[in-house]
């Protein structure tokens, strides 16, 4: 398969994101031109180091590339001080300098969590994502967002500190689970419903073949979510604006992942999903978007075999005032009052303030109803 390239053109910070089969075995020729000495840092957790890490190294010494490796416990409990700690003093207890080159080797948890340390590390090292999961290949590798999670929640210390080089290698995702795929395909799904009806219908009609495993549609997927991502960074790279686009779903998902303590309940690209459906249909009943359009974003991620309702969600969770009460303390929140993304049709969101409480309670009520 040939390999695809997303340019992302941030001047000086500009980078390629690579897309494609077999791409980890030819990283050292991707990263080679990066690199002032043939040695780089590598941090990643146990379980991809398990999978993927021969793999890796093989490519690197391919092109007479060595490497020195930290393996952090897998899991989003890494994602804290104490990881930021374990991978700034290693990456300086090894002697890598600002012109060497971290490589953050996993999903979303390593691709954050190394992004942030090479940001601070010396004032700043350049890093190489090498997302392996549909989630990170698709989203938090790309754009720059780093960062880390507190006691007071998640995502609230970090930088934006933009990766030189993406190498998104489709092959990978043969070793995700079923139910890690299809988490994060809410994010790839995202990308139509809020900016593409034609990318929308594209997935409704290639998206059960590529989950099934096709690595052309899986490539083609991650290519045209990468582009849409990386045109919306390019326009607004610190979130002033359009970039808080990409958070569809986002509001009512840190609710619902807050209201299930961040447990296995509710994987987060499953709670983009319902919270994408949530936001169609709260635009619906503001008679902002067609009556339909919910249905259709229902039936599309029903026939994926992904969560889609509040109903899908199992155990307890707290009522619709409980839910909003939640919803408040998302970032996007300014002086009070929750931004949503809002939508006018398929592949049209917008923000929007302007969305009454008692509609979105009302839609919440009634989900929670259907349970
Ligand atoms: N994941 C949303 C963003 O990168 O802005």
């Amino acid at each position: 398969m040939t390999l695809q390239t997303v340019h992302v053109p941030l001047g000086d910070r500009a980078y390629d994101v690579r897309i494609g089969t077999d791409l980890i075995c030819r990283a050292g020729a991707e990263i080679a031109p990066l690199l002032r000495r043939k040695h780089v840092a590598v941090i990643t957790e146990d379980r991809v180091a398990g999978l993927h890490l021969g793999a890796l190294e093989a490519g690197l010494a391919a092109s007479g590339i060595t490497s020195s490796t930290l393996s952090l416990p897998p899991g989003e409990t890494t994602k804290n001080w104490e990881g930021l700690s374990r991978a700034v003093e290693w990456l300086l207890t090894e002697r890598f300098e600002r012109s060497d080159v971290v490589i953050a080797l996993g999903g979303g948890v390593i691709g954050d969590l190394v992004g942030f340390a090479s940001a601070v590390t010396r004032r700043g090292l350049r890093f190489v994502q090498i997302p392996t999961s549909l989630l990170a290949q698709v989203d938090s590798s790309v754009g720059g967002k780093t960062g880390i999670n507190t006691s007071h929640g998640k995502n609230l210390v970090g930088a934006f500190h933009q990766p030189s080089l993406v190498l998104a290698d489709v092959d990978l995702l043969d070793t995700l689970t079923k139910r890690d795929f299809l988490a994060g395909y809410g994010e790839v799904v995202k990308y139509g419903l809020l900016g593409s009806l034609g990318f929308f219908e594209w997935l409704e009609k290639n998206a059960v073949a590529m989950a099934m495993g096709d690595a052309g549609l899986r490539a083609e997927a991650v290519r045209s979510s990468v582009q849409m991502k990386a045109d919306i960074v390019v326009r607004d790279e610190t979130e002033q604006g359009d970039r808080a686009l990409l958070n569809l779903g986002h509001t009512f998902c840190h609710a619902l992942e807050a209201a299930t303590g961040y447990s296995d309940r509710l994987l987060h690209g499953e709670g983009v999903a319902i919270g994408c459906a949530l936001a169609f249909e709260v635009s619906a009943r503001a008679g902002l978007c067609s009556q339909e359009d919910p249905s259709r974003v229902r039936a599309h991620l029903s026939k994926m075999g992904m969560k889609t309702d509040l109903a899908d969600i199992r155990g307890d969770l707290p009522d619709a005032d409980g839910l909003l009460d939640l919803m408040g303390q998302d970032k996007k929140v300014i002086d009070g009052a929750i931004r949503y993304i809002m939508v006018r049709g398929i592949g049209q969101a917008f923000v929007t303030s302007d969305v009454p409480s008692a509609l979105v309670r009302e839609v919440l009520g009634d989900a929670l109803k259907a349970r």
